[in-house]
């Protein structure tokens, strides 16, 4: 089986690549990327000589290049994962949420369709998708598979949309997809713009810990490679042109998380209970802040028998562990331009 994976060189989709090639041998395995500033090799480095690896270096926005691939050696299905992925950044450039996302999608889809040309025998299309597309919750409820889609930022809009079109393309087209919807990540090899390792870089380099708003916005968090699992599942066992909802089973409001998250820190770098707290400063809040996300994660759980394995203190301290280890990691991806959108971020 050729499997096209998209973004493998970025948070979720490095342990994808990983999680693939290391349980399916047979498998070829072909990692594009385009390598923007969230993509780095470096997060593949133990895997990239195995024989049934290849490393394609390409944009989705290009429909010539990505043709050009299919065409050359004909991927059978695909997991798509590449994507811009922070609401921040959506908020003061959406413009290229809308390229990546909504067209690049298109792009990978007008591509295997033209390459699959009517053949739909053992092809497949699994888009990965976020539960951001629902919008947001009040103090009660849950997203399933069915809650109507209602996004707030131009991030969660541009994800809306592409599951839109990956369903038309399905009714339309015929094409075979599945699509599936998660809550918030965290684990080793994420981006230090997102708020577990943005806070763990911040609490080691003594930096203020920026709270939006009054920090007591809700998320459900997903250890990443529970999420790399359930993928593995629904791509082999899910149903066609049906979609699935992932989640922890893990609410947290922020400020109760990043207490937590002071407190393991405190711990590990052998510094007084309270030392890391003392960082934390409330700023302004991000417009368009949802307030809480909840995931049913019943469907997948009852037809796939898929449930998170990982408790949240053991992820935490796993994420925590890998921090500590990769200082060099973390220094490579905060170089020039990472301190530039910090500056334009956080005014500071
Ligand atoms: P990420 O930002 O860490 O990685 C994205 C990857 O896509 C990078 O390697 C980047 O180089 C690549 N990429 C970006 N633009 C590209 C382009 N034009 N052509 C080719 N490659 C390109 O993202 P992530 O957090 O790993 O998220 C992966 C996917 O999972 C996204 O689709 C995201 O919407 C979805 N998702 C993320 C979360 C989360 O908590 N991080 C939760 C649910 C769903
Ligand atoms: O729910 C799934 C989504 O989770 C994914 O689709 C996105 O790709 C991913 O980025 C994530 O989105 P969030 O906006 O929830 O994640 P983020 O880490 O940016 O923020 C988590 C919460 O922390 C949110 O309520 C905003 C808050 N926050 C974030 C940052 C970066 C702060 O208070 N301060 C910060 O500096």
């Amino acid at each position: 089986m050729k499997i096209l994976i998209t973004g493998g060189a970025g948070f979720i989709g490095s342990h994808v690549v990983r999680l693939f090639l290391n349980k399916y041998p047979d498998y070829e395995i072909f990692n594009l990327d385009a390598l923007t500033y969230a993509g780095n090799l470096e997060n593949l480095k133990d895997i990239e000589s195995k024989e049934n690896y290849t490393f394609l270096k390409a944009d989705i926005n290009n429909i010539e290049e990505v043709e050009d691939l299919f065409e050359k050696y004909n991927f059978s299905k695909v997991i798509h994962l590449a994507a811009e992925s922070h609401v921040d950044r959506s908020i003061s450039d959406p413009l290229v949420f809308v390229k990546t996302n909504v067209i690049g999608t298109m792009n990978l889809m007008n591509a295997a369709l033209k390459n699959w040309k009517g053949n739909f025998q053992d092809k497949l299309f699994y888009h990965i998708s976020t539960d951001e597309v629902y919008g947001t919750l009040g103090e009660t409820g849950l997203f399933t598979e069915t809650t109507a889609y209602d996004p707030n930022s131009p991030y969660s809009a541009s994800k809306a949309s592409s599951d839109h079109f990956v369903r038309a393309y399905g009714e339309t087209y015929g094409l075979p997809y599945v699509i599936s919807n998660c809550s918030n990540n965290y684990g080793p090899n994420q981006f230090p713009e997102k708020l577990i390792p943005l806070f763990i870089n911040n609490i080691v380099n003594n930096k203020s810990l920026p709270v939006y708003g009054d920090g007591k916005y809700t998320r459900d968090w997903l250890f990443v490679k529970d999420h790399a699992e359930a993928i593995d599942l629904a791509f082999h066992c899910g149903e066609n042109n049906e979609t699935y909802n992932i989640g922890g089973f893990n609410e947290w409001q922020n400020i109760d998380l990043i207490h937590l998250l002071c407190k393991i820190m405190d711990k590990k770098l052998d510094r007084n209970n309270g030392d890391s707290a003392k960082l934390i400063t409330y700023v302004k809040d991000r417009p368009g802040h949802d307030k809480r996300y909840a995931i049913d994660a019943g469907k997948i759980n009852k037809e796939l028998g898929w449930k998170p394995s990982v408790t949240f203190e053991e992820g935490l301290e796993k994420t925590i562990d890998w921090y500590l280890n990769n200082k060099g990691w973390l220094k490579n991806v905060t170089n020039g331009a990472y301190k530039d959108y910090y500056q334009k971020q956080y005014k500071r």
